[in-house]
């Protein structure tokens, strides 16, 4: 799949932009603080109605503006879908497809993405967090019915640390002890505490069942990744050594070290060993008024070799580990979906040496479509430039044409600008141009993935 054309209005530094895209390999090129991951960040967004840089929308909205507009015109088996975002923090976002409204979370599927980004290296070096959501958003990636079940998921552990905490009163081993004063108009702590107990075992039952799904997803999912990204690891590094995933699980140990060694449980069993795991932290848990079973408390542990990747591995090595997980789901996503997902390259060939990039771009180089940006043209490998079409930002001319426009906050119109859908981000390229109206192209287009 490829997106054609991206339009943006009071998104991040845009106030308004229009950017037709092609398939093949495409690179923004332009100063930092330009704009490029900008517009990357609104073609991930698309995808996963998230931002690979930022938790809230706030941030992606133009700075005084109220709400932000990003629209995508995804083709895929020659099919064009429209799709449109409304993005307005604090509230639910809204959501067309071919200009119908639908519910946001509709939209996914329709454009895959895989980006990468120097933000990626907490995939290594970070928390735990990190390596679940790339995970989780994996699982939507592949499948979108995952995102309902996540939500779901996120809001029982919600819900459940809530009842702990506010039942730590009657439950702690203290409070157990205690016995009713005399004339205290508090309630009975025996019929609290059994109470809360109750209710803490319905959410012990919710959060295994849907827990217990949403592990056996993921540990499917890093089995069927795992040799991608020791493949990919190993094309990036020029075999220098064995990449490895391998999953950490908060089940009780025997359960766990199973599931560290690569092998997947069926979702019953699964459920069971999260009844039996919660029943053993019961107390601690109470203490602490948090769920310490589940899916939102394990890990990925990457390996390099015999190591740790995370404290072990070097800046370079750690850099590639990251690219290697986005190249592998990239290439899960090509064979599961049997199509490319739009991969997108933010300013990752300044970070590597010669050799990695040649060799990273070899690896990309037949996908159907690749957004690259790099501040320094040359950065990018002659062999992947030499393919692309130019979008330059900002008031510097490409290699054919000179530029039309000037982005949002660089300097005063000077009259190089007279079109003014164009006047936003320069949308010149060597073999397209045809940045029509948007409404007549899209007007038949249909084709939502409905998996
Ligand atoms: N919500 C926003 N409103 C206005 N400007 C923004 C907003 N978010 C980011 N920017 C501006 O966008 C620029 C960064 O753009 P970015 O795409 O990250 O640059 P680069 O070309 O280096 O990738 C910064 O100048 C920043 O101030
Ligand atoms: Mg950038």
């Amino acid at each position: 799949m490829f997106v054609r054309h991206l339009s943006l209005g009071d998104f991040r530094s845009y106030e308004r932009a229009e950017l037709p895209l092609g398939p093949g390999v495409t690179t923004l090129v332009g100063l930092n603080g330009q704009g490029k991951t900008n517009l990357v960040e609104a073609v991930g967004y698309l995808a996963s109605l998230s931002s690979h840089r930022v938790a809230t929308d706030a941030p992606l909205v133009r700075f005084g503006a109220e709400r932000a507009v990003v629209r995508g015109a995804v083709v895929r088996d020659g099919r064009e879908t429209m799709v449109e975002l409304e993005i307005t923090p604090g509230r639910a976002n809204r959501a067309r497809l071919n200009r119908s409204p639908v519910r946001p979370r509709e939209v996914l599927g329709t454009l895959r993405t895989v980006l990468f980004a120097p933000e990626d290296l907490a995939l290594v070096k970070g928390d735990p967090g990190e390596r679940r959501r790339f995970l989780d958003d994996l699982l939507v990636a592949r499948q979108p019915r995952w995102a309902g079940v996540r939500q779901e998921y996120d809001r029982i552990v919600k819900q459940r640390s809530a009842l702990l905490k506010s039942a730590q009163p009657y439950l702690s081993r203290r409070a157990r002890g205690r016995r009713p004063r005399p004339g205290a108009e508090a309630l009975d702590p025996a019929s609290e505490a059994a109470s809360a107990l109750h209710t803490l075992s319905v959410w012990d039952q919710q959060l295994a069942g849907v827990g217990s799904q949403l592990l056996y997803a993921r540990l499917r999912l890093l089995r069927d990744l795992g040799p991608y990204l020791t493949k990919a690891y190993d094309e990036v590094s020029n075999g220098q050594s064995d990449a490895r995933v391998a999953y950490r699980s908060s089940l009780r140990e025997a359960t766990a070290g199973r599931i560290a060694a690569g092998e997947v449980p069926e979702v019953a069993e699964l459920h069971e060993e999260v009844v039996a795991s919660l029943a053993e932290v019961r107390d601690q848990e109470v203490e602490r008024g948090v769920c310490l079973v589940g899916p939102h408390r394990d890990d990925v542990l990457l390996t390099l070799g015999e190591l740790p990747a995370k404290g072990y591995a070097s800046h370079g090595e750690s850099w590639s580990f990251a690219l290697g997980l986005r190249l592998a789901a990239f290439q899960l996503l090509r064979t599961d979906l049997g199509d490319d997902p739009v991969l997108v390259l933010d300013d990752v060939f300044a970070e590597l040496d010669a050799g990695r990039r040649e060799r990273l771009a070899a690896m990309v180089a037949d996908a159907e479509q690749v957004l690259v940006t790099a501040a320094v043209p040359a950065d990018v490998p002659a062999s992947l430039a030499g393919a692309t079409r130019r979008v330059t930002l900002g008031t510097v001319e490409t290699d054919e044409e000179p530029a039309a426009g000037v982005p949002a906050g660089a300097a005063e119109d000077d009259g190089a600008s007279e079109d003014d859908t164009a006047s936003e981000v320069d949308t010149v390229s060597e073999d397209d141009g045809d940045g029509v109206d948007e409404g007549e192209q899209v007007a038949e287009a249909d084709g939502a993935d409905p998996s």
